[in-house]
Formats: structure tokens, sequence, C-alpha cells
């Protein structure tokens, strides 16, 4: 594939997708900024390099309607603080203005466009849209790594139409790590796997057993795990109609000589609240009416155990409801045992990446993710539409 360096940029038009679809609170704050903030040595080679940039993106799921509340108005407005420079918003992503707008611009400029999810033709891949996208560019970038798992006009549509096509640095970047933690890791290669349920992520699962040496399962999900194996688990969050499923995934890891390690003891609650009653429990004494919401202290010693000789972790989705104080425990643990080890470690999924962020340890984490769905994807071992659509 050709890279960024591979191609004169100079007075060119440069398409570039990215996601900065990122949280923002009611008043219009942007929460995490890590998506743009990865973005930044891309668009700042460009500039250096004196393209003409044209951002775009999507935000929201808006449904193809204009709704105000998804504008990018506060994203161009960060972007441009970032960058030291102006990055005015386009009022829409096609059509004359959008391309008088691209016209005007000069060497070493930036425009964003508006959402392009304002159109329903971009979650379509519609052609038309995609090659009205491509007729404002020479060149096109794929720094989009978090919807590249979308094949949206964006994304795919797009590159059909383009002269020149290439991936972003980041785009690079998180394909680099995700090949040197799973693809071709250092063993043992450790995953964590938490967060609320099995459903979601049951392909990763069923692809890890293929790759990874040993598994720590924790989170809601792992109450479905315990009660497979006939542990009763209170009023906790069990999938029923996963039951099944999960004993045989067990199974198959023991048939396959993969050691998977579930909680030993909980922080079990009388309700889901921050100032719920809790106790800390081993997986044998769950009262009737009480939930698990994190892993307990004992399954934070096997689980740093487990961890210890690890030469590659990968880890997605969090231990228990680390929102709340009460149960952040055991995921704040593990979040300071990876970041402490000498592996490589890398993160996704937008909760993990909240957890470990609130630890304290992002700067100790190898490689944290900007994928959610996307990290989860290839996970499963599948090939994302725009990043083979660059191929
Ligand atoms: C994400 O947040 O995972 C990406 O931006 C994709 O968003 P989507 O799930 O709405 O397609």
């Amino acid at each position: 594939m050709k890279t960024l360096r591979d191609i004169t940029l100079a007075g060119k038009r440069v398409l570039v997708r990215v996601d900065f679809n990122v949280p923002m609170n009611e008043a219009g704050d942007i929460t995490d900024d890590l998506r743009i903030k990865t973005v930044l040595p891309t668009l700042q080679y460009l500039l250096e390099q004196k393209a003409r940039v044209i951002l775009c993106t999507h935000m929201g799921r808006p449904k193809g309607q204009r709704v105000e509340k998804y504008s990018l108005a506060p994203v161009a407005a960060y972007t441009a603080k970032l960058l030291g420079q102006p990055v005015p918003l386009a009022a829409d992503c096609i059509g004359p203005e959008v391309a008088a707008a691209v016209e005007s611009l000069k060497d070493g400029e930036i425009l964003m466009l508006e959402n392009l999810r304002y159109h329903p033709q971009e979650e379509k891949n519609d052609p038309e849209f995609s090659r009205q996208l491509a007729a404002l560019a020479d060149v096109y970038v794929n720094d989009a790594f978090a919807v590249s798992h979308r094949a949206h006009a964006s994304v795919v549509g797009v590159t059909a139409y383009v002269k020149e096509k290439t991936a972003g640095f980041l785009l690079q970047k998180e394909m680099e790590y995700f090949h040197r933690s799973f693809d071709d890791p250092q063993r043992p290669l450790v995953a964590i796997v938490g967060g609320a349920k099995v459903s979601g992520k049951l392909e990763a699962l069923q692809n890890m057993l293929e790759r990874v040496d040993k598994m720590i399962i924790g989170g809601a999900m792992a109450n479905t795990f315990l009660k497979s194996q006939g542990y009763a688990v209170g009023t906790s969050k069990v999938e029923d109609d996963l039951l099944t499923t999960a004993a045989d995934l067990l199974h198959r890891a023991k048939e396959k000589q993969i050691k998977i390690y579930l909680p030993v003891d909980v922080i079990a609650a009388d309700r889901f609240a921050p100032d719920a009653v809790c106790k800390q429990v081993t997986i044998q004494d769950i009262p009737e009416n009480w939930m698990a919401l994190d892993i307990g202290p004992a399954s934070v010693i096997c689980f740093n155990e487990v961890l210890a000789d690890a030469k590659t972790i990968v880890w997605n989705g969090p231990m228990g409801a680390f929102e709340m104080n009460a149960f952040a425990r055991g995921t704040m643990a593990l979040a300071h045992t990876v970041a402490a080890s000498h592996a490589l470690s890398v993160t996704g999924g937008g909760d993990s990446n909240a957890a470990i962020t609130l630890s304290g340890e992002a700067e100790n984490i190898s490689y944290m993710s900007t994928g959610g769905g996307a990290f989860l994807e290839l996970m499963e071992g599948k090939i994302l539409p725009g990043i083979k659509a660059l191929e």
C-alpha cells in the first residue's frame, strides 16, 4: 500500500476522512479528544507539505437528517485550537457552496466539511454521493480507523473515484499495533475481555481462542460464564440464552489448551447504584438478591499472576461498573498492572480507554486504539472494508 510519504502533496486538494465522532457533554464541550489528537500528525504533515486539506467526518447518528446537535462546529473550533490555525466549517459536505469553499483554499490551509451523516447517502455507500465527495479532491486519505468497519461512502465508495488514495499515519499505526499484538505477537499473548455482554463479543471470543494463550474474562459478561458452570449469581446481569454457548466456549478452550480465567470473587451489591450496600464475596457465596458489579481482590491477585509473564496484552472491556466509584477498583487495579508490565499492551473500545484514562495510566499503555467497533471487528478476524478499499 502506498503511504502518505510516497505522494507529492504540495498544492493538491487532499480529502482526509477522519473519525472525529468524539463524546461531548450537554454544554457541547468535548470530553475525550483522543480521536482528534491522534490525527494531528497527519494533518500537520499535510499542512507542512502545503496541501489544501479538506477534513470530513461523521458525528453521532443523525440518520440522514440535519440535526443541529450533531453539527461539527464545536469540533472544528477545537481542531483549530489544537492546530493553531483557522479551521472554517463548510455549511455542508457536498454541493456548489462546498466546491467554492474548496476552490478558495490556499496551499497549507484547511477546511472542515459538515457532518457526512446529514445525508442518508453516506451510510448507503451511494455511488453518486461518493463521486461528489471524490470530485472535491485530488488525493484521498483515510485516517479514520474507528469507522473503517463501515462500508460507507466516505470510507469505501469514494475510493473508486479518486485519483490517488492512501492511509493516514493514524490508520497505519493502528494496523501496525494490531499486527504486533494480535497477528504476530510475542508470546504469551494474554487477552483481557470484559464489559457488559457476551453477545456483543461472541465472535471476538471465538476468534481469540485461535490466537491467544490465555484469556481473562471479567465484567458483567463473566456472570454468564460463571452461571454456565453452575454458580448461582443472584440478580447479576446474565444472558440466559447464551449459557450453552458460554459453556461450549470454555470447553473448546480446554480442548485447545487455552487457559481461561474467570473471577474467583466479586463485589456484590444489593442494587445497581453508587450508594448500594456492597460486600466482597466468593463466587460461591453471591447472595440470592444481590448482583456482582466488580471483580473482587482475590480475582485481582489471580489476574495479576496471569499477567505477570505476558509478553503481549490485548484488553477490551472493563472488569466492572467502573463509572461508579464503588465498583471501579477491579478495573483500576488491572489498569495499574497492565501499565506496569513489560508486555506490549494494546487496549481498544471507548469504555476500556475511559477506564485507563481514569486510572491515570494512559501514558503507560503501549497503545490505546481509537476504535470501538472497528477494534472489535479486527478481534473477530474480519478485514475492515475501509482498509480493503485502499488496496
Ligand atoms: C464509533 O464511535 O465507533 C465510530 O465513530 C463509528 O460510529 P457508528 O457506530 O455510529 O458507525
